[in-house]
């Protein structure tokens, strides 16, 4: 009897203690949890991103281009933690090149990522730490590893939002400082209606 008093209350401090658990919406990535966190980047805050600067500077600086929407369910920062994000791009150009991500790296240079396309179609633009630049096809259902080390860019291709889904260590960190301030060695540009890789010196 006194045991089974006991046992009950342990059950319900299990039950109170117990973690909410996240929800996504498989069909649009949309992420449910308390403490959500959110940025959006407008094309006047993306400074030095695109390369036809005179493009950029005609168009309206309250575009949105992009918005993440991402879950720290440890503090950034903890070593082996994963945090979880979902990336939603515009349609939309610059003159030739299609909206993007400004692209980064980790600061801990070996924390590798997932990214997992839900919906649209794009390109994940990589760049190694020896400046070879290539990208992988994204259309729903594409899961793609980025290693340690590898730069990273998504870019809307498609017609419609591009919506991806990541997974990172928690640990990672943001570096925007692509080569020293170069940016990436290559980038996609519409020509004669398809999306291709040219360099960024061409
Ligand atoms: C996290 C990650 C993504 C990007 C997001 C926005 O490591 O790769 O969540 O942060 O797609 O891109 P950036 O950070 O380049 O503006
Ligand atoms: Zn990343």
């Amino acid at each position: 009897m006194l045991f089974g008093c006991f046992r009950e209350v342990l059950s319900v401090a299990y039950i109170v203690m117990s973690p909410v658990p996240a929800f996504v919406d498989w069909a649009d990535g949309r992420l449910q949890v308390p403490g959500l966190k959110v940025s959006e980047k407008k094309l006047g805050q993306l400074t030095g991103i695109f390369r036809d600067q005179q493009a950029w500077s005609r168009l309206d600086p309250e575009t949105i281009v992009y918005r993440v929407w991402w879950w720290e369910p440890v503090p950034s920062g903890t070593e082996g933690g994963l945090f979880w994000g979902l990336t939603e791009i515009q349609p939309g150009r610059v003159g030739k090149e299609y909206f993007m991500t400004r692209g980064h790296r980790h600061v801990v240079r070996n924390r590798a990522e997932f990214y997992g396309t839900i919906t649209g179609t794009g390109k994940l633009v990589l760049m190694d730490a020896s400046g070879r630049t290539w990208f992988e096809d994204m259309t729903p259902g594409s899961l793609h590893y980025i290693a340690g080390e590898v730069a990273h860019r998504i870019v809307n291709t498609g017609e419609v939002p591009i919506r991806v889904t990541a997974c990172w260590p928690s640990d990672a960190g943001h570096d925007y400082e692509i080569a020293g301030g170069h940016g990436f060695n290559a980038r996609i540009v519409e020509e004669r209606g398809a999306p291709v890789l040219v360099s960024a010196k061409d």
